[in-house]
């Protein structure tokens, strides 16, 4: 292999407000720049990221050369951080999504095995009902006050509501979620990521004195099927179930909020089409999936770590280094999406990568899709005449690297 020297790396914008609000130039410098460029990125400092739809496909499935465990990977500076953990957190560490194989086969298939009993559709008549008692909420919200937050009072309780009712958590902790989990969007600063520490170490606890109790009194849904997926001999230790649980609550609900939420906001801002769906609720499929792709939520996979010294994409990478996917940047690659910025509730084939691809692709793509779906048709089935109830410029995105996620979404209707 030639040994070239690393290029140098480029800062971009990635947290303001202006970037938040429209991302779409900054893509496109990304993808200009290279396949896989050099980047200094909040947080994690100088990193390459993947920027074109091939690089970031290959990239995903390339699981020979590219890993998740940093340790292994020795990766010294993201080991240290980890360690620093709080002891109640260390099985943070373990979860799926940052498992390699064999180990990460053996939790998916578990845990595929556990979530895929009841199938999603069947599900729908229940996501139903729980996406209309949010609303009922939302209702009473608004009766009180001339404009509510449609992000705290139907965009966060509905996809909490569904992923804690899978789990078989009882319906009276979920308040306690809630507060726990509103946390997560704070953690921008020092203080928010403290926050966020504290909420989810609250957190870490209740999930492991619900998996005692569920142990010996199964309430019969997610929770109980793992930890039986374990008592089958399949072992799943005590911290494997509560990170796989943890990952499920968190990965299952602060995604799919903030997917609702930034769509409800898209197609507020595109008149237009909101017209054309909510004329014929059957455009829903093609329409969630282009929301998926135009707002790509999730920005950027999590970190993925040279096993060796590789060559990728005309890089030279060496062991040990980070590179993260752009899911963003390759879902408006316009060799692959034509007119990427523009939102065609129509688009067909979108092939979009919103969910990641390869063996880590999001487990509940599925259940993300039909709730996105419900939310968007019972909402504005209900309230056909909601609007922003402030400006629009001054509906704010958070700071948070890596996601695009609302603050909040003042409505009126
Ligand atoms: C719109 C909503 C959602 C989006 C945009 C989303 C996005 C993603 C992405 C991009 C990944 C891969 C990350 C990477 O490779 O670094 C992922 C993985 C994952 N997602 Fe989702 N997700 C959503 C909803 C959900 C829901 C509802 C659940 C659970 C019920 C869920 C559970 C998971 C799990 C368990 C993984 C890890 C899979 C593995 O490591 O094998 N997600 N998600």
């Amino acid at each position: 292999m030639k040994s070239a020297a690393e290029p140098p790396a480029v800062r971009l914008d990635l947290l303001s407000q202006s970037f938040k609000q429209n991302p779409f130039p900054t893509w496109a410098r990304m993808r200009d720049l290279g396949p896989v460029i050099r980047v200094r990125l909040p947080i994690f400092g100088k990193a390459w990221v993947a920027t074109t739809y091939e690089a970031v496909n290959e990239l995903l499935r390339d699981h020979d050369r590219f890993m998740q465990n940093p340790t292994l990977a020795g990766n010294r500076w993201m080991q240290t951080l980890l360690r620093w953990l709080p002891r109640n957190l260390q099985p943070v560490r373990t979860h799926m999504l940052l498992r390699d194989p064999p180990d990460h086969r053996r939790l998916r298939s578990l845990v595929d095995q556990a979530f895929q009993r009841q199938s999603v559709e069947a599900l729908r008549p229940r996501l139903e009902v729980l996406a209309d008692q949010a609303l009922d909420r939302l209702a009473e919200q608004a009766d009180r006050a001339p404009g509510v937050d449609l992000l705290a009072h139907f965009a966060r309780p509905f996809p909490l509501a569904v992923i804690c009712e899978l789990l078989g958590l009882p319906p009276e902790d979920r308040p306690k979620f809630t507060s726990w989990a509103a946390r997560f969007s704070g953690s921008t600063s020092v203080l928010g990521i403290l926050w966020m520490l504290s909420g989810l170490s609250k957190m870490m606890t209740y999930i492991r004195e619900e998996l005692r109790w569920q142990s010996r009194k199964p309430r019969g849904g997610l929770m109980a099927a793992l930890i039986e997926a374990e008592e089958a001999g399949q072992r799943l230790s005590e911290d494997e179930l509560m990170a796989m649980v943890f990952l499920l609550l968190v990965a299952g609900h602060e995604t799919t909020l903030h997917q609702i939420a930034g769509s409800v906001l898209t197609l507020l801002d595109n008149p237009q089409q909101l017209a054309e769906l909510t004329a014929d609720w059957k455009l829903a499929d093609s329409a969630v999936q282009e929301l998926l792709r135009y707002i790509s939520f999730a920005q950027i996979t999590k970190p993925r770590y040279a096993r060796e010294d590789c060559e990728f994409c005309g890089q030279r990478i060496r062991r040990s280094q980070m590179i993260f996917a752009c899911l963003a940047a390759a879902n408006s690659d316009p060799s692959v999406f034509q007119n990427p910025e523009r939102l065609d509730i129509h688009r067909l084939p979108n092939r979009h990568v919103a969910f990641g691809a390869g063996i880590h692709v999001c487990l509940g793509a599925k259940l993300a899709r039909v709730e996105t779906a419900i939310a968007l048709e019972r909402l504005f089935t209900r309230f056909p005449n909601l609007q922003l109830a402030i400006p629009r410029s001054q509906v704010r995105f958070t700071a948070r690297f890596g996601s695009r996620a609302l603050v909040a979404l003042p409505v009126k209707y």
